[in-house]
């Protein structure tokens, strides 16, 4: 098997893909006859390419994961070629490792706008073979015409099957586990629809700012950033219908059917549904932040938003009435994924009015630890009188699986290798995303909504808390 990296040189390559290949080979996961070529253009040659990569692995791996005598045993496995993405005749130095019959897998660490020149490339030179697979990355696209163009160079050339759209969020553990958790227990999927739940709040807050990307950025704010893809992506697990089987395409079935059934988001005065945000200077654990604004890369007018929270509808039986709200930004209180389920109160109080009842929560902790935790009424113990008081009951998955944690790009490495597809995004989702999103924008732009001002280290602007408070509720912002 080859594993063809273009874009070995990269942040990505060296942060997330080497380490991950590093980690399975170590556990012996890859066959010794795996080849993995970085592609680039910087004139270096393997040796130098062998020193990045044992000076990213250093970097990248804890200290009891990096082994001197594995990692000189991983990079004999390493080459690195030097090849113009734009030249058809710079790929013929590949043509003497991909060939038919061997497994080959091309990796694009890449800008986007590289992915119709290398595909066209591969495809000139005969490197792409029935059993071959391309691995791209998102943001697949700006907008729905562009992600529609993407899609269209890459289906010219491989198969839909043979395409891997990665959206890490999906290679996480955590994200998986909503899967076993739904459709795994009958006690929530019989009450997971508007009979019982009032809302669904998920939250994708960073407290990282740009690191480094700001002009890729400032041109695409979180919108397109993190709810295109991420948050959708949680959104369409959290409230899709049981699938038929685990089998990839009946899941990425139910996920498109959720796509579909968002209720586009009209902007208006009277029924505020979307709150867009910019951070400006502030704290985070007691260190300085800097405003947006004045980020490397950013233009100083800029009006891009670095958070975004909106109350979503899904139109169809089992959610009818239930608004999901999603929120997500940069330079935020805390970083954490979760998703917290508010369920209704119950149908009658049968305890003395003094009694505070409160609604049970289920939430959903994705990172940076995994967590279920079930807010259930119970009695507190008492020689007389009958109060209720509210407790947890709580699982943390690392007091199960402590050393068990794969992170997100080893297992979606894992997957291409099998040729497993379920945790990657099929075209029509990723074109019906866009749909969603080039609405919700172009419904920005018409209403000339622009981003409000919040510090560094908040959880984003007060109208953030607003828009959930129209629904009597609050977002769930207690450290627990
Ligand atoms: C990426 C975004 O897709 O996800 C980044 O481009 C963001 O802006 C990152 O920081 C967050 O991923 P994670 O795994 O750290 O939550």
């Amino acid at each position: 098997m080859n594993i063809f990296i273009f874009g070995g040189t990269g942040d990505l390559a060296g942060r997330k893909l080497l380490p991950a290949l590093y980690r399975h080979f170590k556990a012996n996961r890859l066959s010794t006859h795996t080849k993995i070529l970085s592609i680039g253009s910087r004139a270096i040659d393997t040796n130098e390419y062998r020193k990045f990569v044992k000076e990213n692995l250093q970097l990248y791996l804890n200290a009891k994961e990096f082994e001197e005598s594995i990692c000189n045993s991983f990079l004999e496995n390493i080459l690195f070629l030097q090849i113009d993405f734009n030249k058809p005749e710079s790929f013929q130095s590949m043509s003497s490792y991909a060939r038919d019959g061997k497994r080959n897998i091309y990796y694009l660490a890449v800008s986007p706008i590289f992915y119709k020149p290398i595909v066209d490339n591969l495809s000139i030179q005969k490197l792409i073979f029935a059993s071959s697979s391309i691995i791209v990355e998102k943001p697949i696209g700006k907008d729905h015409l562009t992600s529609v163009e993407i899609n269209q160079a890459l289906a010219e050339h491989f198969n839909e099957h043979q395409i891997f759209r990665i959206d890490h969020y999906l290679g996480k553990e955590a994200v998986q586990n909503l899967l076993a958790l739904r459709f795994g227990n009958i006690i929530f999927e019989k009450i997971w629809s508007n009979i019982a739940i009032d809302h669904v709040q998920i939250t994708v807050s960073e407290t990282l700012g740009l690191e480094n990307r700001g002009s890729y950025y400032d041109e695409t704010g979180a919108i397109k950033d993190m709810l295109q893809n991420h948050l959708l992506q949680i959104l369409c697990l959290v409230a899709m219908e049981p699938p038929t089987d685990i089998n990839s395409e009946s899941i990425r079935d139910e996920k498109l059917k959720v796509l579909r059934s968002l209720r586009p988001i009209e902007i208006n005065k009277n029924n505020q549904q979307l709150v867009i945000g910019q951070y400006k200077d502030g704290a985070i654990n007691a260190q300085p932040k800097t405003a947006y604004i004045n980020e490397d890369g950013v233009n100083p007018e800029s009006l891009t938003e670095t958070f975004v929270a909106l109350k979503l509808w899904i139109d169809n039986w089992r959610w009818s009435g239930v608004p999901f709200f999603l929120r997500t930004g940069k330079r935020m209180a805390e970083k954490k994924s979760e998703i917290v389920v508010q369920f209704k109160s119950v149908p009658h109080n049968i305890f003395d009015s003094k009694i505070m009842q409160k609604d049970n929560q289920l939430i959903i902790r994705l990172q940076p630890e995994e967590s279920i935790k079930l807010k259930i009424m119970i009695k507190k113990p008492s020689a007389s009188g009958f109060y209720l008081q509210e407790l947890p009951l709580d699982l943390l998955f690392e007091d199960y699986y402590e050393n068990d944690h794969l992170d997100a790009y080893e297992r979606l490495l894992m997957d291409i290798i099998e040729n497993k597809p379920s945790l990657f995004m099929r075209r029509d989702e990723v074109e019906e995303a866009w749909i969603f999103i080039d609405q919700l924008i172009e419904s920005i732009n018409s209403s000339e909504t622009s981003p409000s001002k919040y510090n560094a280290g908040s959880w984003g602007p007060s109208g953030s808390d607003l828009l959930i408070a129209s629904h009597d509720a609050k977002w769930n912002n207690e450290e627990d």
